[in-house]
């Protein structure tokens, strides 16, 4: 079973709603929605796109290059072109810092 990695802190945010790091050797973006912090592979499943500028609405990401949806939660591809889930983590916070099991 993978440990949980120290990935970042939640003061690493700012002001913004999402935060770009590596886990592992995986590019990957770190969501903070409300008081929950969600980690998902930074990369789409269709063609390559980095998510990090995506939209977010809804407890999905937009790839901001043909659309596709993937909620962040699970993964998974909700709609086309993209058909194969990206990525998530399990993430705990503790105190200031953010762990990702991976
Ligand atoms: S690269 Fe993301 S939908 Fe095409």
């Amino acid at each position: 079973m993978p440990d949980f990695e120290e990935i970042a802190s939640l003061e690493e945010f700012g002001s913004a709603d999402r935060l770009e790091v590596f886990i592992g050797d995986t590019p990957a973006l770190l969501i903070r929605i409300h008081d929950q912090i969600l980690a998902i592979e930074d990369v789409c499943t269709h063609d390559g796109q980095t998510l990090t500028k995506g939209c977010i609405e809804d407890g999905a990401i937009v790839c901001p290059r043909h659309g596709a949806r993937f909620d962040l939660v699970t993964g998974k591809a909700l709609c086309m072109p993209a058909t194969k889930p990206i990525q998530t983590f399990e993430v705990e916070v503790r105190g200031q810092k953010i762990y990702v099991r991976h």
